[in-house]
């Protein structure tokens, strides 16, 4: 039986491409994502003819009960799943806080921490049965810094970073290896980031910022590390890194990038 990669938030950028990865290194990987079925069927096609394993499923996570039966189902019908890659955003857009309302500041908190909380509360106890397991932890910039326009955001991103570590604490002793792994900065993402932009200003920035210009983080190599992380050995396991394309500034340095910018 081979392991199970559980993807949540499988699109055609990490998700989906993590989930690939996996696949082609051996384990079936299960894919979830909200809405786009062709999408999802693609995305599963897709590894299948290239000889791996996986399955898909129409889910929305943050409805009660999505996430644990998901897991319950597939420890059940397919087998133990050894990594979760929980790759739900929890952007919102560029708002003030007077265009923040309450529903947009909870559902933040919901999809970034609430969901990842419920599928530990599940996988966890399977996990220390069988003495490991990894959770791959896509987090973002919003994690790390506060900014005037992502309240919500940044509120439920550092909730995430913060159960990470709460996870790590208690767990990580007894094989179960949590990563939190800050995307700091655009990611070539067509179902998130493309969306976001709209089809054209997606292209432009695509021409101006990524492909020959390596300036917008790749889904495979992101994907690369992302295995990387679930082969490390327990001597010297990573439990946050942050990654970036080579021409962007870091968070910590993103203000002064701007003002050289202006000059
Ligand atoms: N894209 C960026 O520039 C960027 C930058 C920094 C950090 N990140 C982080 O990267 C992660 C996302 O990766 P990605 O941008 O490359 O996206 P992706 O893997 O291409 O797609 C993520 C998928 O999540 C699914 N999803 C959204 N809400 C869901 C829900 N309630 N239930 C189930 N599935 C849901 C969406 O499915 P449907 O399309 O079917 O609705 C979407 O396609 C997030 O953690 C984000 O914070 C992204």
């Amino acid at each position: 039986m081979k392991p199970v990669c559980l993807v949540l938030g499988a699109g055609a950028g990490i998700g989906g491409t993590v989930a690939t990865k996996f696949a082609q290194e051996g384990y079936h990987s299960s894919l979830c994502r909200r809405s786009d079925k062709e999408g999802l069927d693609r995305l599963v096609k897709n590894i299948e003819d290239q000889g791996g394993s996986a399955n898909g499923y129409i889910m929305n996570a943050i409805e009660d009960n999505a996430i644990e039966e998901v897991i319950t189902s597939i420890e059940s019908d397919i087998g133990p799943i050894e990594v979760l890659v929980y790759n739900l955003g929890a952007q919102t857009g560029m708002k003030l806080l007077d265009q923040t309302s309450h529903k947009e500041f909870e559902w933040g908190w919901r999809m970034a921490s609430f969901g990842l909380f419920r599928a530990a509360k599940v996988l966890c106890p399977l996990m220390l049965e069988r003495g490991k397991g990894t959770f791959l932890v896509t987090s973002a910039t919003a994690a790390m810094r506060g900014n005037m326009n992502q309240h919500s955001h940044a509120a439920a991103m550092g909730a995430r970073r913060m159960l990470c570590q709460s996870l790590n604490a208690e767990f990580s002793s007894q094989g179960i290896h949590v990563v939190h792994i800050v995307v700091d900065g655009a990611v070539d993402a067509p179902d998130t980031l493309g969306k976001m932009m709209g089809p054209e200003m997606y292209q432009k920035f695509r021409e101006t910022k990524g492909m020959e210009h390596d300036g917008l983080l790749l889904p495979e190599k992101i994907a690369d590390t992302y295995y990387h992380l679930a082969q490390q050995h327990r001597s010297s396991w990573t439990h946050e890194l942050d990654m970036r394309a080579f021409s962007d500034a870091a968070w910590w340095n993103s203000s002064i990038m701007l003002e050289q910018n202006r000059d």
